[in-house]
């Protein structure tokens, strides 16, 4: 935890590398948990004595009562998603009001955004992004065509009549916008910055992940948001010299939901295996993901993209028995001997692959779905 600076969670693949329960098991450590960046594209997934939780829009700290979970500027939220999530917590004992500050500067999915995205994939056809339909795309290209509705503007009067593209709206949608009203809303610019000075700890819980940047991913199979460490400064509204901890977190093999290039992608029965081990349907939209091999070049440009600190490992326990397992480095595929379980010398075997091929420090490793379910390295 570095004092004075913001710590950083990003995932180095094409999301879904596990980055909400590893933001979840270090929050401990944290006052402050903050999303700068994605919607409710994401679905970051915890667990608590059992129970499945998936948040899309509410950071990950919301299980922790003493943590503020921030919802910052780079942000674009759904009014009717941000509120049955609310709801959903309800009915697990947790009051989402108490903990959550929601930047005043983060944008808002409007209805049209959704049927927008729709569009847009049936015009692409066969070449289709495979987007989540979640109206993110629309709603960051209003924002960058500065059309965009934001919190703040909620508290104009008459904020629906103003806004035209407002007008096709649905009741849902206005109650939606009034119940966000209600919520903590502040120049969250200014209270990270603030609560930094005071010593306060605050972590950046990323969302997507580099392959998907708007920037460094494999474009115009992305999303529309800045994934990376430089995303949180923009996101958040903090110098890049508050950056602390950067924790790039990877999966012992890879996945991708949606379309695009997958370099070690497995079209065979492994690749199935891996799936159904691994339970890899999206948390978003239930789709099946492609699986594949652990590409550590994709992690070497990722690190170098975010300036990684140290990885974080999750899932390794999924690959336990296979004989074999393969990772892709250096544009090729090196075979190392699988392992039974994550006491076996082949497993310390991988993690020293990885850390060689890298030069990263392996951190942390995940070995279940559990939040106590880590090893410190
Ligand atoms: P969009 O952000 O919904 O437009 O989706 C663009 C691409 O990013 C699609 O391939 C999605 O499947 C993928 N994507 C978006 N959010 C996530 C996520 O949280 N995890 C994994 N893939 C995602
Ligand atoms: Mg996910």
């Amino acid at each position: 935890m570095s004092k004075h600076k913001v710590d950083v969670v990003l995932g180095l693949f094409f999301g879904d590398e596990g980055k909400g329960k590893i933001v979840d098991y270090l929050s401990e450590n944290y006052d402050v948990i903050a999303r700068f960046s994605g919607g409710n594209n994401a679905g970051h997934t915890l667990y608590r004595d059992g129970k499945k939780i998936v948040l899309h829009n509410i950071p990950s700290g919301i299980l922790n009562p003493n943590i503020t979970n921030i919802i910052g500027n780079g942000v674009v939220i759904n009014p009717i998603a941000f509120k049955s999530e609310v709801e959903m917590l309800a009915s697990h004992g947790i009051d989402a009001r108490k903990t959550i500050i929601i930047s005043d500067r983060a944008h808002i999915i409007q209805p049209n955004h959704i049927s927008r995205d729709s569009f847009n994939e049936q015009v692409l056809g066969d070449k289709k992004i495979g987007s989540t339909l979640k109206g993110i795309g629309p709603c960051y290209e209003d924002k960058i065509a500065r059309k965009g509705l934001r919190v703040g503007d909620l508290f104009s009067e008459d904020w629906d009549e103003e806004f035209p593209q407002v007008s096709s709206h649905q009741q849902s949608f206005i109650e939606a916008c009034e119940f966000l009203k209600t919520f903590n809303i502040q120049k969250t610019e200014v209270l990270i910055n603030k609560l930094l000075d005071e010593g306060k700890s605050v972590l950046a819980e990323g969302a997507q992940a580099t392959g998907l940047d708007i920037d460094f991913g494999t474009y115009p199979f992305v999303t529309s948001s800045s994934t990376t460490t430089a995303g949180v400064c923009q996101g958040l509204g903090i110098s890049p010299k508050r950056i602390g901890h950067v924790w790039g977190v990877i999966k012992a093999y890879s996945t991708r939901v949606g379309n695009g290039p997958f370099t070690t992608e497995l079209f065979d029965e492994v690749g199935e295996e891996i799936c159904k081990r691994g339970n890899e349907y999206g948390s978003t939209t239930g789709r099946k993901r492609r699986c594949g091999w652990l590409d550590l070049d994709q992690v070497k440009y990722g690190s170098m993209i975010c300036g990684v600190d140290e990885l974080v490992l999750t899932k390794s326990d999924i690959l336990c028995g296979f004989d074999t397992v393969k990772v892709w480095s250096d544009g090729q595929y090196h075979e190392l001997k699988g392992w039974e379980n994550l006491q076996d010398p082949n497993f310390q075997n991988f993690l020293n692959f990885i850390f060689e091929n890298t030069k990263l420090k392996i951190g942390i490793v995940s070995t279940g779905i559990e939040k106590e379910d880590i090893v410190l390295m």
